[in-house]
This record gives C-alpha cells, sequence and structure tokens, in this order.
C-alpha cells in the first residue's frame, strides 16, 4: 500500500521505516528540510537501536521515502498516518493539538481520491471527531475516513514493539477503512499480532488508558518500595510475589526513581484533562501524578540522610541521566529534578550517560559532562546509579576507588547489596 507518515520523530519514522519493511511504498513527511536531508543521507536524527541500518536498507530498495513537500505525498497516498507531536500544552495539563489540527487543513487540501487519514500520534478523546469536521469542510464524507490506530512503542525497543506488538488497536466508525487498515497490518496479524477493531473514540481512549495504567504500576511499586525499606523487606520479592498473579503480571513492577520520559508524564496530564471536560474526576490518576512527582523529592532526601546533612562541596556523580536505558530522551527524567536540586545546595556534581553529554546540563552550575566511568566516579564522595545501562552493570568499583571508597546509591537495583558491601562499599538501593 501507498503510505504517507506526516511527522518524523519517534512515532512517524519509526512506523514509516517498520511499514516500509514489510513492503508498502511510505514517504515520510517533516517541513524541517535539514531533517529530510539527514535522513536522506541514511542519518537518522534519533536514538533508537536498530532503526539506521533500516532506514538505509528501504532507502536504497526504493520503498522509503523523504519529502518535505505535504501536498504532492499526501495525493500519492491512500493512508496518511498523522505522527505530530502532541505535546503538554505550557502551563496547563491538557494536549496541545495545534500541530495535528494544521496538518489537518493541509491533508484536507489533498484528498483528490478515497483516502484514510489516521491518528498515529497520541491524541485525546474526540480528536478523531475534531479532525473529520476539519476535513468536511473542504470534502464530502465519502471521499476518506479518519481512523484512530494508538502506537504502543516503547523508546529504545520500538522496532521490536513494533514488529511483535501485543495487539494492534484499529479505531474506525466505517467498514471499508476497518477493511483496508485490518489489510495493511495483514503481515503482523499473520505473525500472531493480536487485532482488536472497535469505534475510534474507544481507540483514542484505550492509549490514554494503556500509559495511565503502566504509570500507575510502576508508581504502586514505587510506594510498596518505601514501604519496603522501612520494614527490611526486599521489594523485588514483592514483584515478583505479586508479579506470578497472572491477573497482575510481573512487567512494569521495577521500583525506580520516578518514571519519565516523553509519554508517561504528558498522557496522565492529558488524561486527567480530558475527563474533567466531561465532569468526571480520574483521582487515582490524580494521586498517580502527585505521588511520582514528589518521589524526587523524597529521594533527595534519602541522598541528604546518606550524606549525613552534608550535601555542599560533595563530589556526586551521576552514572547515566537519560529517562531510561538504550535512549538519549532527558524528557521528564528525574536527573532534570534531582541535578539541579544537588547543585544549588553546593553539590560538585559530574555525570556519565553513554549517549553522550547533555544541552539540559549545559547551564547548571558546578555540573560538569565526563567521557568515561573510570573519570566520573575518581574521588567521587556518592555515585548515584541513575539509568539502567548495560554499560554499568558489571563495572569494577573496586578496582575504580583505589583512593577512596565512594558510597553507592543504586537508584535502579542493578547491583547485589551483598557483593557490593563484601567489596567494602556503603551501598543504598530501592526498597532493599
Ligand atoms: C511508554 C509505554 O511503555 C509505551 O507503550 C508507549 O507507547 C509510550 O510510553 P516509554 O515512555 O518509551 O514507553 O518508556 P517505558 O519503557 O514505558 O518507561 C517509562 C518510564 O517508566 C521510564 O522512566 C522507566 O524508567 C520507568 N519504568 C518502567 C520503571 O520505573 N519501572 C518499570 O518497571 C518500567
Amino acid at each position: 500500500m501507498k503510505l504517507c507518515m506526516i511527522g518524523t520523530g519517534y512515532v512517524g519514522l519509526v512506523s514509516g521505516v517498520c511499514f516500509s519493511d514489510l513492503g508498502n511504498d511510505v514517504i515520510c513527511v517533516d517541513k524541517d528540510l535539514d531533517k529530510i536531508q539527514l535522513l536522506q543521507n541514511g542519518k537518522v536524527p534519533i536514538y533508537e537501536p536498530g532503526l539506521s541500518e533500516l532506514v538505509i536498507k528501504n532507502y536504497k530498495n526504493k520503498r522509503l521515502k523523504f519529502s518535505n513537500d505535504l501536498k504532492k505525498s499526501v495525493i500519492e497516498s491512500d493512508i496518511i498516518f498523522i505522527c505530530v507531536g502532541t505535546p503538554t500544552k505550557k502551563g496547563s495539563s491538557s494536549a496541545d493539538l495545534s500541530q495535528v489540527y494544521n496538518v489537518a487543513k493541509e491533508i484536507s487540501k489533498s484528498i483528490n481520491k478515497y483516502k484514510i487519514i489516521v491518528t498515529k500520534s497520541t491524541v485525546p478523546l474526540t480528536t478523531g471527531d475534531e479532525i473529520e469536521k476539519i476535513l468536511q469542510k473542504k470534502n464530502k464524507k465519502n471521499k476518506f475516513s479518519v481512523v484512530s490506530n494508538p502506537e504502543f512503542l516503547r523508546e529504545g525497543e520500538a522496532i521490536r514493539d513494533f514488529t511483535y506488538p501485543d495487539r494492534i488497536v484499529i479505531g474506525s466508525n466505517d467498514k471499508r477503512s476497518s477493511k483496508l487498515m485490518k489489510s495493511l497490518y495483514n503481515p503482523l496479524i499473520s505473525k500472531g499480532a493480536q487485532f482488536l477493531l472497535t469505534q475510534r473514540r474507544a481507540a483514542e481512549l484505550i492509549k490514554y488508558a494503556s500509559n495511565s495504567f503502566l504509570a500507575t504500576k510502576i508508581t504502586f511499586i514505587n510506594e510498596i518500595a518505601n514501604l519496603c525499606e522501612q520494614t527490611g523487606i526486599n521489594v523485588e520479592d514483592i514483584s515478583i510475589g505479586i508479579g506470578l498473579d497472572k491477573r497482575i503480571g510481573g512487567r512494569f513492577l521495577r521500583a525506580g526513581p520516578a518514571y519519565g520520559g516523553s509519554c508517561f508524564p504528558k498522557d496522565t496530564k492529558a488524561i486527567v484533562s480530558t475527563a474533567e471536560k466531561f465532569k468526571i474526576n480520574l483521582s487515582l490518576v490524580k494521586s498517580v501524578i502527585k505521588s511520582n512527582k514528589d518521589r524526587s523529592k523524597l529521594l533527595l532526601n534519602r541522598i541528604n540522610k546518606i550524606l549525613n546533612k552534608k550535601i555542599r562541596n560533595k563530589k556526586i556523580t551521576f552514572l547515566g541521566v537519560t529517562f531510561k536505558a538504550n535512549t538519549d530522551d532527558m524528557r521528564d527524567s528525574s536527573s532534570l529534578v534531582m541535578i539541579p536540586f544537588l547543585s544549588k545546595k553546593g553539590a560538585l556534581i559530574k555525570y556519565y550517560d553513554p549517549t553522550g553529554s547533555k544541552k539540559e546540563l549545559e547551564k547548571i552550575k558546578n555540573v560538569s559532562y565526563v567521557d568515561s566511568i573510570k573519570k566520573a566516579v575518581e574521588s567521587s564522595d556518592l555515585v548515584i546509579l541513575h539509568t539502567e545501562w548495560n554499560d554499568f552493570k558489571s563495572i569494577n568499583f573496586k578496582s575504580l576507588s583505589k583512593r577512596k571508597k565512594f558510597i553507592i546509591y543504586d537508584m535502579r537495583n542493578i547491583y547485589s547489596p551483598n557483593k557490593i558491601k563484601n567489596q567494602g562499599f556503603k551501598y543504598f538501593s530501592i526498597g532493599r
């Protein structure tokens, strides 16, 4: 099929490349000409393991094209995916849909034959209805369908999550688009992906409900970890113990420093804001948002105690600063709360991250990037393991602390407490 992905961010580029790898003709459109030229030279502007190989392969066999001409690309395509950003509006908790509606207006001028317009970006409940109204201004209803097809891609695992999805959700209000969308996904369905066809609004809500539930699960285990710390229990035993119940499931029960990223924080706020428009109070999601927000402060109190309330001039190292491993994404990373706070308290901070230095940390006083683990930990008072990169899993701390034994605060529970303590380190972790 001929597809057009509008927006070449995490969602549009990954989905477009993977669709082309399934044999479709795909045009990825972006208004940023530099980005388009970069992609045409086989350079991928986002950190996603395995993506650049797929871009080069499919660009070479001409199934994948890049363009900044939206009109021409839409005219040539049968299915148009809207994959532009839907960030949280500044100073509010609702999603900013201006990019989505602008693209819908552009598309409405190029409907030369029947087309399916798909929202793949995470869009609030009823956005499809609004897009339909925009398109209807210039086109008769029978010349297009508006469909919701939310993505469930995790950064760092996006290609895997696209290729082996737990489920494909299509929200459509008409038979013609339902049939076409199902045939688009047939290669994945035939490999075992579950296929759910539902009404459009339901599909829009499934996305938000899914992310909000995952955020709730993480926040739940983070709060149980607080209780475990006060009662000498290992939270990992609780995660396993409850996760063995098939109704709960063992995934997303790893206690950590607070969830971050471009989705959970944004989507939890957006679903609360949407519900309020319908006079519904999602009190549980609200409490998740608050609990997660307070978590960084809770861990900072822990750091203060670990350093005997003497943070000033203490040398603190962060190993990893991104919101999780296998990504370069800093959006809503808990390090963006902790590092400025510790800097204000007079700490001298070094950080190392496998994806390099971060512009978000450049302007903060007494914070510097170092390009190796060795340099990061030497002469440190406290080493904080913030992000669970594989690079950090087998560090030989003993050999790195010849002159001075630093304290280790493992915020991802990647080390064995006994092993580290037997090497003579003071060791703290989460819920253990
Ligand atoms: C998430 C959803 O998983 C994905 O389905 C959706 O399409 C987009 O949002 P992503 O934000 O990329 O994906 O990352 P994810 O792996 O879900 O982690 C989100 C946050 O939760 C990270 O900060 C991570 O460190 C944290 N997390 C995750 C935990 O603290 N514990 C866990 O067990 C899992």
